[in-house]
């Protein structure tokens, strides 16, 4: 089969609805239609069952009468353009009242020809052929574009979850050079973006806080090991090294213009700053620190805490819960802190969730 004639083919088997009130005109033009080798014909006789078959299936084409009881073409051609299809079929109107003003109208209301009754057959088939044409190769390239965003947002898709996997494994190299474990990583995560989502965040930002806040403490890879792992208390100078954990941290991050990453990295140079302006590495104070920062410095605190570690047992609740309290308006935003109090019962279902026998293999899922 030849492309011309597989072309033929299609155009043949265009979808036309013929819309005329008088039986007479649609049996005519059907058989002139048919004659020309078109199948797919459907005959309208009243007017207003044109909207509904319209939407049944894809149609290519439409031959309107004008002047028709109930809803006349003019009414019809408004019907179609208030349907805000991207792919509206074209209007070939005929009608007896062929004049200037008429062919104006109808033109002006979206019709995309005009041809007067009694109409030349031959006229009629040309027209109906140019415009068929031009519909198939419009809804062509309208099906590839489909299929173009299609792969893109695959291959947007695929991306992310690289992206993801990435962090994710950056996130879990900082826990092997520290104490916190691989749940701790989940439930603070989790945590910073449950209070995201009640202080208002959008969707897509909560996600990104999701998968960001693991990272906070990256810049421990950059800690020497005497430092980071030694048992007892630091002196001024291990704990000035110890700060730059922050910095590090952003600076590994910097340089990737993705949301995700800009917050993760956000978040690591912020996250050990205070409502109060005391914390570092920049003292930053109030609303100069970033939501995301002081979000994951309340669930972080927290949650270390609550957590044993090799030099310290867990806190019990209410001591960490008080330890909040007594933070809020220094160490944390009250805001936030309040927020944490309404949603404790989640929080605590987090705790419960992701346990110190959870494999740091544990994914970071999105709920
Ligand atoms: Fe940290
Ligand atoms: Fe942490």
């Amino acid at each position: 089969m030849s492309a011309a004639s597989l072309l033929d083919t299609d155009i043949q088997a265009a979808r036309i609805l013929v819309v005329d009130d008088e039986r007479a005109n649609l049996v005519l033009m059907e058989r002139v239609l048919r004659t020309a080798g078109y199948t797919n014909l459907v005959l309208i006789q009243d007017s207003r069952e044109v909207l509904e078959r319209y939407r049944d299936e894809p149609t290519d084409l439409i031959l309107l009468d004008i002047r028709m009881p109930h809803l006349n073409g003019f009414d019809i051609l408004d019907q179609l353009s208030g349907l805000d299809d991207p792919l509206i079929s074209p209007v070939l109107v005929l009608s007896a009242e062929y004049n200037r003003e008429a062919v104006l109208r109808a033109l002006h209301a979206g019709a995309r020809d005009f041809i007067g009754k009694p109409f030349d057959r031959a006229e009629v088939l040309a027209k109906v052929r140019n415009m068929l044409e031009v519909r198939l190769a419009h809804r062509l390239s309208h099906n590839q574009r489909l299929l173009l965003e299609h792969l893109v947002a695959e291959r947007t898709h695929q991306l992310r979850d690289t992206r993801l996997q990435v962090v994710h494994r950056l996130g879990r190299a900082a826990e092997y050079r520290d104490n916190e474990t691989g749940a701790h990583i989940l439930r603070m995560s989790h945590t910073s973006a449950l209070l995201a989502r009640q202080l208002g965040w959008e969707e897509a930002d909560v996600e990104c806080m999701l998968h960001a806040s693991p990272m906070h403490d990256v810049g421990k890879i950059g800690i020497p090991d005497h430092i980071l792992l030694k048992p007892g208390k630091l002196d001024a100078e291990e704990w000035a090294i110890m700060q730059t954990h922050t910095t590090i941290g952003g600076d590994i991050l910097n340089g990737d213009d993705s949301d995700l990453l800009c917050m993760a990295r956000e978040i690591a140079l912020t996250h050990h700053e205070k409502w109060d302006g005391s914390g570092y590495p920049k003292g930053l104070a109030g609303e100069d620190i970033p939501p995301s920062g002081r979000i994951v410095a309340i669930a972080d605190v927290f949650d270390a805490l609550t957590s044993a570690r090799p030099y310290k047992a867990p806190w019990p609740l209410e001591q960490a819960l008080d330890y909040l309290r007594q933070g809020s308006g220094q160490h944390f935003e009250p805001r936030i802190v309040e927020v944490f109090f309404d949603l404790l019962p989640q929080i605590l279902e987090i705790r419960a969730r992701f346990t110190e026998t959870d494999s740091p293999e544990t994914p970071i899922q999105d709920d």
